[in-house]
């Protein structure tokens, strides 16, 4: 009797990739960060807090660094938290920070988000800050990094090791963390009462479950990825939240199936961007759930305009929005939720994109070229 599978195809439980199979692990890691976040109070807790309610009452600037994945992560958050806490907040690629002088004092709350916690580029930012005399505090998924080490205080993301050079799960525990972040402060400043806080975290509490419904609906993307794995360039469209979404999605391409690939603010089309569309060029497009604002009526334009151009439109809008149909070549369906939350959900069919493209072109998913999984060198 012999056992016909190594010891690396054990680890990823019946999945061709680490990636793939992180991808998978997305409803668990989510709500793993989630889970426990409320003290016997009901009031909003993060992990290790070395900053007094005064210091961060006192904060009149958040900034958030961070590299790759992370800093798309912290784009996402700027919308959160500036809603929620109506406190100005910048992000910044954290090589760039470290290098510019920047404006920073006492009263900056600093934010970096890694998860390795080691990244050099971070780590300099976060020494940087502090001899500013900022207050940091650390998003990280590993336990005792150098990172969290050197904060004023830390919320951990629970996605467990992740293998996979390109971060899946690592991203959405990210945005779910900055999130917590978000609404810890709205508390502790009382720009958002209990009851708000609780109904946003409701609705936080039903995003696994969404996600999961996204991974179900998984051959779609990947008979999609099948029709479209000899393109030479794609195009990722999005604006509010959506904007760092298509970013990402352009990153994962980029990372693992070595495509030309890019993400642009939907609005900003018509001032570059759609000078590079060609006949048949796949163009994906994140709509922005139906609501009082003009964002979705925007966006819908904005499809509209590609697809004048020959652009073959793909989709990602809400079960139940059918005003983008005409427009579409494909859709894929997302579950219902607000704008602010979207982002975890509108992702994951672009990391599953993004895999199995890379599968389909024959490269090695998890360890793709010239990229490390945590570069500790600045
Ligand atoms: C490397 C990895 C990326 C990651 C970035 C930041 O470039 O390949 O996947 O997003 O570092 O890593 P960190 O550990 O700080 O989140």
């Amino acid at each position: 009797f012999v056992i016909d599978w190594d010891l690396s195809a054990a680890e990823k439980g019946g999945f061709d990739w680490f990636m793939r199979k992180e991808i998978f692990e997305q409803p668990k890691a989510v709500a793993d960060t989630l889970l426990g976040r409320f003290d016997e109070n009901h009031r909003l807790t993060l992990d290790e807090v070395r900053i007094s309610e005064t210091e961060l009452k006192s904060i009149d600037k958040v900034v958030i660094v961070a590299c790759g994945t992370a800093y798309y992560a912290g784009l996402v958050a700027k919308y959160a938290i500036e809603h929620w806490t109506r406190v100005p907040c910048e992000v910044e690629i954290a090589s760039e920070f470290r290098y510019r002088d920047p404006i920073i004092d006492p009263r900056t709350l600093v934010v970096t988000i890694s998860q390795s916690g080691e990244t050099a580029d971070t780590l300099m930012a976060v020494r940087h800050a502090r001899v500013q005399g900022a207050k940091v505090v650390a998003i990280c998924n590993t336990n005792g990094s150098t990172i969290p080490r050197e904060s004023d205080a830390v919320l951990y993301t629970h996605a467990g090791p992740e293998i996979g050079v390109a971060s899946t799960k690592g991203f959405l525990t990210q945005v779910a963390a900055c999130y917590l972040l978000g609404l810890f402060l709205a508390q502790v400043r009382g720009t958002k009462f209990g009851d708000e806080i609780a109904t946003v975290m409701t609705e936080l509490e039903s995003m696994p479950a969404k996600i999961q419904q996204v991974l179900d609906a998984s051959q779609q993307v990947l008979d999609l990825a099948e029709e479209l794995h000899s393109v030479r360039s794609v195009l990722f469209l999005g604006r509010h939240v959506g904007y760092p979404v298509a970013l990402e999605g352009a990153l994962k391409l980029k990372e693992i199936a070595y495509l030309h690939a890019e993400g642009f603010p939907a609005g900003e089309l018509k001032h570059g961007p759609i000078a590079l569309v060609e006949p048949g060029m796949p163009v994906f497009v994140i709509v922005p759930p139906r609501g009082r604002d003009q964002l979705h009526d925007k966006v819908i334009s904005n499809i509209q305009e590609v697809r004048a151009r020959g652009a073959r439109t793909i989709v990602l809008v809400e079960e139940g929005d059918d005003e983008v149909n005409p427009y579409a070549d494909v859709t894929l369906r997302l579950p219902q939720t607000s704008t602010l939350l979207q982002p975890l959900l509108a992702i994951v069919p672009l990391q599953l994109f993004a895999c199995e493209v890379a599968t389909l072109l024959g490269h090695d998913v998890d360890q793709p070229r010239n990229l490390a999984k945590s570069v500790t060198v600045e």
